[in-house]
């Protein structure tokens, strides 16, 4: 191990992030995404599902100063060029736009893998993966990795409507049994992810569920959990500035085994995070008992 490495509380030990430059592979469309594949030796062997690369954007006098975050989508370590990433990126700012129009064979600048991965389970329990938009992406290398350890895999992939969805062929392919939502009905179900989530709980008898997506539905589910006695893991999309634990930008509210609320960095603590510690009705405040909050003891 090395000063930048680490190890989770379930022991796993993490490798620490590297920075390289890599090489862009391929980019294509995939519904309202752009799929993002580049070189970059060294990263995939690290990576465990739920952590994230950071690229730089713009070119060198841009006024982009903030790297951009992305989740780990698949990673190759025998790919061409020693070792490829893809991640999906949501064209919708200055960074990401950037991104989408990067062409093969242009540079990237990446940081990674960052953050602290899903937990597995220790026994082969029954798990369901909920993703919402791109909030997929990390969830089929997850889903690989569970079913490795015999662990049944349901998945449910909603969106807005059908081309915000992300990955159903991979779901189907991955998946014991996937089902679809989308708000509008323009494919599979009616509605949203969590109108179906206690059907697949009960059909699967599902002891964990995992997530990434809006924090509505991160919230939504974690909440379902409670309510069954379940465990779940959300990995969080906080906005982030630094990436690395420096600036303090990503933290969010989160109530440690003593019982105590802190703000924790979502980049180093997270981004996932087990959904009954994150106080999701405090995100984006202090809160009042929270540790070494401002207005402690005044309510
Ligand atoms: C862990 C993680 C995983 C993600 N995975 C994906 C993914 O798989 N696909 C995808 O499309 N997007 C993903 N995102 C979101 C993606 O990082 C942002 O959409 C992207 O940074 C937007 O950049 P932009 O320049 O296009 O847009 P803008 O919205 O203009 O963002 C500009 C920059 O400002 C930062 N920023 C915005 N608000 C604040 C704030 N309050 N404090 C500090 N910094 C701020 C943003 O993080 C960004 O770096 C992820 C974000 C995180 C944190
Ligand atoms: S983004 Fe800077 S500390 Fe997390």
């Amino acid at each position: 191990m090395t000063t930048s490495d680490a190890v989770t509380s379930t022991g796993t030990i993490l490798l620490g992030p590297i920075q390289v430059r890599g090489e862009v592979l391929a980019i294509r469309r995939s519904g309202d995404y752009f799929l993002l594949a580049f070189a970059a030796p060294g990263v995939p062997e690290r990576t465990l599902p739920g952590q994230f690369v950071a690229l730089a954007v713009g070119d060198a006098t841009t006024s982009m100063l903030l790297r951009r975050c992305f989740s780990i989508h698949h990673v190759d370590p025998a790919g061409s060029l020693g070792g490829t990433v893809e991640i999906v990126v949501d064209a919708h700012g200055p960074g990401t736009r950037w991104l989408a129009d990067l062409k093969r064979g242009d540079a990237v600048d990446v940081v990674g893998p960052l953050g602290r991965p899903f937990s597995l389970p220790k026994d082969p329990v029954p798990t369901v993966l909920v993703g919402g938009g791109y909030g997929s992406a990390p969830l089929f290398t997850l889903a690989d990795k569970l079913r490795a350890r015999g662990c049944r895999v349901d998945m449910i992939l909603g969106a807005a409507s059908e081309s915000r969805l992300f990955g159903v062929l991979d779901g189907r392919r991955r998946a014991t049994n996937l089902v679809v939502t989308t708000d509008d009905g323009s494919q599979g179900e009616r509605g949203q992810v969590t109108d179906v989530l206690g059907r697949i709980l009960d059909e699967n008898g599902g002891q964990v569920i995992y997530g990434c997506g809006p924090m509505p539905m991160l919230a939504a589910l974690a909440k379902v959990a409670e309510g069954r006695g379940i465990s779940s893991q959300c990995a969080v999309e906080e906005a982030m500035a630094c990436g690395v634990g420096v600036c303090m930008t990503c933290v969010l509210p989160v109530t440690g085994n003593d019982g105590i609320t802190r703000m924790v960095r979502s980049c180093t603590d997270g981004p996932v995070f087990f959904g009954d510690q994150v106080r999701w009705d405090a995100v984006g405040t202090v809160p009042d008992d929270c540790l070494g909050s401002p207005n402690a003891g005044r309510s």
